[in-house]
This record gives C-alpha cells, structure tokens and sequence, in this order.
C-alpha cells in the first residue's frame, strides 16, 4: 500500500516569494511537495527558485496593481490548477523615527502591505466561495497589536490586516474558507535589516516559516510566535495606555 503524502496535491499562492519569509515558506512548502506560485517584483530571484524546483512557478508583478494580481492568480491557476492556499505576505517596512510626516512613503506601504492583501482576497474570494473551500492567510505583525516607536507608517497596515481578517472571519466561515492572521515577531530579513536597535527573540527566516506552517495547520484564528514575544507583547496590549508608554520607554529606550 502506498501512503499518500497530504501535502502533495497542495496547490500554494504565495506573495513575496523573493527573500525573507515569504521564499523560506515557498522553499518549505515545496520540500513537503506541494506546488508552489509566488508572485513577488524581483524576477532574478523567482528564476532562483524555478531553477531549484519544478513545482515552482514565478509571477513577476507588483501587489499594489489590482488587475496584476488578477492576472497572477489566472496564470497560476493555469499552470497548477486550483489554488487551495493562498499566503498574503508581500510587505515592506519603512521606519518612522522623526516628525517628518511624508504621505508618500505611508500611502505606499498601505498600498503594498495592506491593499495588496485586499487584492489578493478580491481575486480569489470569488473562486475559492464558489468552490466552498479555500484558505488564506494574512501576514500581519505583532506592530498591529499596539503602537510602537518607528512603526508609525507600518504598524497602521498591519493592524488594517488584523481587523480585515476579524471582519471576513463570519463571511469565510459560511462559504467553507479558512482564514487566519500572523502575526510574527522580529525574523531577520531585509525589512528588519535596517533596525538599528537589538531585536529581542530575533528568529530566521526557517524558523518563522516553520512556525506559520504549523499554525496553519491548526484551527486558531491567530498565530503570533515567538511564544514569549508575544505573550509580553500581548500583555502589553490590554494594559492602560499610562503603564504602556512608560513600560515601552523603559525597553526601548524612547524618551
Ligand atoms: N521580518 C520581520 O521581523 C517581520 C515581522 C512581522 C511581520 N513581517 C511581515 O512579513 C512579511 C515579509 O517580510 P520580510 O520580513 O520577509 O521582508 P523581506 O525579506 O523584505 O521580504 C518582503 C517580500 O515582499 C515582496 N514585496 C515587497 N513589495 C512588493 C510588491 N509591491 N509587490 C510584490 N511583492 C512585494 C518582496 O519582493 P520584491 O522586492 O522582489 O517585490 C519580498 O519578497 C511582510 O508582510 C512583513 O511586514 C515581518
């Protein structure tokens, strides 16, 4: 008799497959033997990743651009068949860390990290309600919880996703899909890389994939990791904004 491996008829549409977490995941995924799309800009290194996999397919595109995503999930779809799973992780980070308030670098990472999600789900949504089975996962952060010194322009889209996810959670459920949100602490990527501070309970890329795997596997809503991180961080989440500030200048440092 012949064990039919569950991952193996597994078709994944990843955003941001071209470093960090997101081509980790992809990596990860392809190894357990499902087929992989991912959509990311840099077309050098999703030809890498079609060079290292068969059950590879690269999409060159930009998550910002509604009708580019459409596209993606079309080919993607032509190439392995139905997408069962599809990973919102496309993201970038902008730190904030003066009073200089540029609308162009806010506008683009809510274009990027939050818009490029709702881009997803309005491409897919449709397919995966029609077929009454699907699952998508949306990369947030724990920045989205609480308001974080340097996360001025970034923390904003990832509590966007949190409450995104809560809100489509009633209508996902109905039509079969599962939905969850990630929320991971700090993982060592080129997003974090321009972090002058410590980074405490810094996790690589592996390890935050290996993370997100396992909780997509599982039926919570959200999955935050690492554990400590974000239980101190959960904490500090339901405290009054008084002890929240003096608690985070404390540990940051912030005046
Ligand atoms: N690193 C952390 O500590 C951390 C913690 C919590 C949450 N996150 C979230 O995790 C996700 C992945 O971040 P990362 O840390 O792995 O950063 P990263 O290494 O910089 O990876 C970001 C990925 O997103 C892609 N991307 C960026 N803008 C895009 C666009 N307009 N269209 C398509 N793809 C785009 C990048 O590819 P191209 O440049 O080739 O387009 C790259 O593949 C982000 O959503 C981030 O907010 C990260």
């Amino acid at each position: 008799m012949t064990i039919k491996n569950p991952t193996q008829n597994i078709h994944a549409f990843i955003t941001g497959v071209s470093s960090g977490i997101g081509r980790a995941l992809a990596e990860m995924m392809l190894d357990q033997g499902m087929q992989v799309s991912g959509m990311a800009r840099r077309r050098e290194a999703l030809k890498s990743l079609e060079d290292q996999y068969d059950q590879f397919f690269g999409i060159t595109g930009d998550v910002a651009d509604s009708q580019a995503v459409a596209n993606a999930v079309e080919q993607a779809e032509k190439r392995f068949g139905d997408i069962n799973q599809a990973i919102c992780n496309a993201g970038i980070y902008i730190p904030q860390s003066d009073l200089n308030i540029d609308p162009t670098l806010f506008r683009q990472q809510m274009e990027i990290n939050y818009l490029g999600q709702v881009n997803v789900l309005a491409a897919l949504l449709p397919l995966m309600e029609a077929r009454q089975s699907g699952h998508i996962v949306l990369i947030s952060s724990v920045a989205g919880w609480r308001g974080l010194p340097l996360a001025a322009s970034y923390g904003p889209t990832k509590a966007a996703s949190i409450s995104l996810a809560e809100s489509l959670y009633f209508l996902c459920r109905q039509k079969n899909i599962k939905l969850q949100v990630i929320c991971p602490g700090f993982v060592d990527t080129e997003a974090t890389a321009q972090n002058t501070f410590r980074m405490p309970m810094l996790m690589t890329p592996p390890q935050a994939a290996k993370a997100i795997i396992k909780g997509m596997r599982s039926s919570r809503f959200m999955i935050s990791f690492p554990f400590m991180f974000a239980l101190c961080l959960k904490i500090l989440r339901i405290m009054p904004h008084s002890w929240y500030f003096w608690l985070t200048k404390r540990i940051t440092g912030q005046q």
